[in-house]
């Protein structure tokens, strides 16, 4: 069989992912691309802790406003903050049959809070994936990248344009930059990424719960090694 056929295989005897599974690596490395499929796939949610927090920002909250001045430094936000926010939505019943986190955990201390959350919450722990891709590459990634402001599907001006220029092909909704993609502050979130989050890929490495995928590849082949994965594969 061959991949489409395989993962459409898979859509029909509707498997259940019943763990959380963690994508872990650098920003523009391509986790929410994967992330929102592999949610869809095994219909359960995508979390990620950099939405939640841009929609704290867009919402004005104590929170958003927090956090609003250092993601655009590039910084990562105080794990006080963001661990709260993580533990009222994994507490929610939507996670129980398993979840896609995207960006989440990025410091050891997160990951081991995250370890003990699950064990609370009775939820096996996480496989995790770690997309492995030189720095270098990521940059045009990420200058590239458009979001729908309706759906929040991601393309790139360079590598995945939309059928209409500035237009979502889904629903038609205007595309916008992230301010945090922009050229001047990549430097320092590629930087907050080595010191702070690089780290849990030993960590995981350690614990024997961290696969790596070639995240250079085309958003197809991730896909299928995404897939390998979370079903035991590889
Ligand atoms: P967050 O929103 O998590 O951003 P990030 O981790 O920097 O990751 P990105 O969203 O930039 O990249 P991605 O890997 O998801 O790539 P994508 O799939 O979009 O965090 C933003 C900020 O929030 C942080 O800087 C921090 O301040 C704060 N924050 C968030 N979580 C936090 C936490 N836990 N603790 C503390 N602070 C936190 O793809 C990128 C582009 O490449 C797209 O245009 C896409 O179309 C294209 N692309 C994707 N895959 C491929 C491919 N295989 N080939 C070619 N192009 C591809």
């Amino acid at each position: 069989m061959d991949n489409k056929a395989t993962e459409k295989a898979a859509e029909k005897a509707h498997e259940k992912l019943n763990r959380a599974v963690v994508f872990l690596g650098p920003p523009g490395a391509g986790k929410g691309t994967q992330a929102k499929e592999l949610a869809k796939k095994y219909s359960v949610p995508h979390l990620s802790t950099g939405d939640m927090l841009r929609e704290n920002i867009a919402q004005g909250t104590p929170l958003g406003l927090q956090a609003k001045p250092i993601m655009a430094r590039g910084e990562l936000v105080p794990d006080s903050l963001v661990l709260k926010m993580v533990k009222q939505r994994i507490e929610n019943a939507d996670c129980s049959f398993g979840f896609v986190f995207d960006g989440f955990p990025r410091t050891v201390a997160q990951a081991q809070y995250f370890g003990e959350l699950l064990k609370r919450c009775g939820y096996e722990q996480p496989v995790v994936v770690h997309f492995a891709i030189d720095p270098a590459l990521v940059m045009k990634r990420i200058t590239g990248r458009r979001m729908c402001k309706i759906g929040g599907e991601i393309y790139n001006i360079f590598e995945r344009p939309t059928k209409v220029p500035g237009r979502c092909d889904n629903d038609g909704g205007e595309l916008e930059q992230r301010p945090d993609d922009r050229e001047e502050i990549v430097a320092p979130r590629l930087a907050a990424y080595a010191k702070q989050t690089a780290p849990l890929v030993a960590y995981y490495r350690r614990l024997g719960r961290l696969h790596d995928v070639d995240a250079a590849k085309p958003v197809e082949d991730v896909a299928h090694q995404v897939l390998n994965i979370v079903r035991g594969k590889k």
